[in-house]
């Protein structure tokens, strides 16, 4: 029996039951893992509420980002062996002590990445890889806002995206957030539950205003989010950390001046293992250049997965938060 933690009815924090389950030996194609930290992600929450069914049926392990160590390998693995450290983005199952992983998704970690790092990294980490490098090619001279800049993908996005040359505007619910997000490259930051922030952008770009917004906030900066971009400028909505954005009226962009949209997920842009060793690469090496560092800002146990929720759920957390079984 392994600890872990299963929603066996959708709700509120209070469904997530720390319990022992059973883990059978990894079938074929498996590896079996020891973990050593879980990411705390949106996303689980969406899980957790029955925002997102799960696959899997009820009940199910929560829980979407990890890593660990390999205990056994089943049938057919040949690239992973015992005492491998890995991590992996993928649906469920990551709230555990120990689980079984299908061995394609798993992704070895170079020594300059902790199992702690690794555990806000793979979905995160490469979360903003792919924002900042596929979806929208942000270089020297390109003007970003980025929402929630002091939450968990947000802090990676600040660093990464001054890193390429960008100048970085975010949007922060407090000071304190707003000091931090500027301790992590963030070079103009926004009260967006006081302040306008549409005027705002406005402000700091003198009129020229962004070439992309990255929001992962949805209902209550949508569509104020669009007045932020020039012409022809990309909005990015890869979450609704405050609810999903209504239905809207696709002549709406033509409106703003034929801006581009897009409503990527890190599933499909890491579908194929190629695809997701180059973004798992680029975002360690990123990392181990010390350009960008990840935040792991509150550590749990793993019996106390309802209190992370919670502190998440209610804006208390910046950076990323991480599970310890
Ligand atoms: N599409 C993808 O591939 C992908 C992958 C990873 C994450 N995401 C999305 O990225 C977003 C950020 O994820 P994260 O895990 O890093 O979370 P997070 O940013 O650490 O937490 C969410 C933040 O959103 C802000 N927020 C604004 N309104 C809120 C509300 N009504 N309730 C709660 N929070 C609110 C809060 O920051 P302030 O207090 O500063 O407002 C809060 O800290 C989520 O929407 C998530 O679903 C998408």
């Amino acid at each position: 029996m392994v600890a872990a933690v299963r929603v066996h009815r959708y709700g509120g924090p209070e469904v997530l039951t720390y319990e022992d389950i059973e883990v059978p030996p990894p079938g074929s194609g498996q590896v079996r893992l020891r973990q050593h930290a879980a990411g705390i992600n949106f996303i689980d929450t969406y899980f957790r509420m029955g925002a997102y069914p799960s696959p899997v049926g009820l009940p199910f392990v929560a829980g979407n980002e990890g890593s660990g160590e390999v205990i056994a390998v089943g049938e057919g693995v040949t690239d992973l062996k015992v005492g491998d450290r890995v991590g992996y983005v993928v649906g469920l199952g990551a709230y555990a002590a120990e689980r079984n992983l299908p061995a394609e998704r798993a992704v070895k970690l170079p020594d300059a990445i902790s199992y702690e790092q690794a555990a806000a990294t793979m979905l995160k980490g490469m979360t903003v890889c792919y924002l900042l490098r596929r979806t929208f090619d942000v270089k020297p001279g390109t003007t970003v806002l980025i929402h929630a800049a002091a939450g968990g993908v947000g802090l990676i996005a600040c660093q990464w995206a001054n890193a390429l040359g960008a100048t970085v505007i975010g949007t922060v619910g407090s000071k304190e957030k707003a000091d931090l997000a500027r301790a992590n490259g963030c070079h103009h930051t926004i009260l967006y539950r006081e302040e306008d922030f549409v005027a705002r952008v406005k402000d700091i770009t003198k009129g020229a205003l962004c070439d992309v917004v990255y929001d992962g906030v949805g209902k209550t900066t949508f569509p104020a989010s669009l007045d932020c971009l020039h012409p022809l400028g990309m909005f990015v909505s890869f979450g609704s950390a405050s609810g999903p954005i209504d239905a809207f009226n696709i002549n709406l962009l033509q409106a703003k001046g034929s801006l581009f949209a897009t409503r990527p997920t890190l599933n499909n842009y890491a579908a194929k293992r190629g695809d997701l060793l180059k973004l798992a690469a680029e975002t360690f090496e990123v990392v181990a250049s010390g350009k960008v560092k990840i935040p792991v800002n509150q550590k749990y146990p793993l019996k106390d997965a309802q209190k992370a929720h919670q502190d998440l759920e209610s804006r208390a957390t910046t950076g990323a938060s991480i599970l310890l079984p």
